[in-house]
């Protein structure tokens, strides 16, 4: 198949950046979007051109570097799907595809597609954590923990903290995010020591790192490839209540 894509392109974090159209021809269907980019990076090197910059890892959908916005969405038109896990069969052959980085305060430019998102790592710093000593792997059934606790604490840890989530929201919002790394360890056992200081300090962490409020709009489970569901921040709201209760 023959495209066009209009990709970002910006030098460097001050530089102005501006969409330029590249034509990529002859692209198997059966490529993913990364090996399309892929691509055109091997025609722009031969070209003379500097090749697009973005960020990539595993190509599993396990990482969570591949954050671009394709036609407006974060990850593309495939739901629960991350960007190198999209493929060029659900584009049309003649299509003119738009290709953007996150577009939020907290994850600033760094160049082309790549965003700093390091905030995210501050965040976890706060509190993404467990000082119990877990030692080797237990028995199983060691720690008896309800199979419905279990299930919704790895639906929680799932969160590969790709940052779709804020791109879509239009508050850059990171409650998502952190909503399901306050679950994931809150809902065992091993995270209750720390589940009040985590929600206080990993919240103050996201406010310190510019992200925006929440207010309900929903954009973010959309978007989001790991399907976390809106309800883990209904989850983190009554965790925080609760927390500043204790502490007063
Ligand atoms: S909640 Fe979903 S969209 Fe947000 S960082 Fe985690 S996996 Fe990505
Ligand atoms: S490159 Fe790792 S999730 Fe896409």
């Amino acid at each position: 198949m023959d495209i066009k894509v209009r990709v970002w392109r910006q030098a460097g974090p001050a530089a102005d950046g501006k969409m330029v159209t590249y034509d990529v021809k002859d692209i198997s269907a059966d490529a993913s979007f990364l090996e399309m980019l892929d691509v055109l990076n091997e025609q722009l090197i031969l070209d003379g051109d500097d090749p697009i910059a973005f960020d990539h890892d595993c190509r599993e959908g396990i990482c969570g570097m591949c954050s671009m916005v394709i036609d407006g969405t974060p990850h593309g038109p495939e739901r629960a799907t991350t960007t190198c896990q999209l493929h060029m069969r659900h584009f049309n052959d003649g299509d003119v595809i738009d290709v953007e980085p996150w577009r939020a305060a907290a994850f600033p430019v760094v160049k082309d597609l790549v965003v700093d998102r390091t905030a995210f790592d501050r965040i976890i710093q706060a509190g993404g954590y467990i000082s119990a000593p877990t030692g080797t792997a237990p028995d199983a059934h060691a720690m008896p923990i309800p199979k419905k606790d279990a299930d919704a604490a790895f639906e929680a840890a799932t969160c590969i903290g790709c940052g779709a989530c804020v791109a879509a929201c239009p508050n850059g919002s990171a409650m998502l995010f952190t909503a399901a790394k306050v679950a994931h360890l809150g809902l065992m056992p091993q995270g209750q020591p720390e589940r009040d200081t985590r929600v206080l300090d990993m919240l103050q962490a996201q406010d310190d790192a510019g992200f925006g409020g929440c207010t309900n709009m929903g954009e973010c489970t959309t978007v989001c490839p790991k399907g976390i569901p809106l309800t883990l921040i209904g989850r983190l709201n009554s965790d925080y209540r609760k927390a500043v209760t204790r502490k007063s």
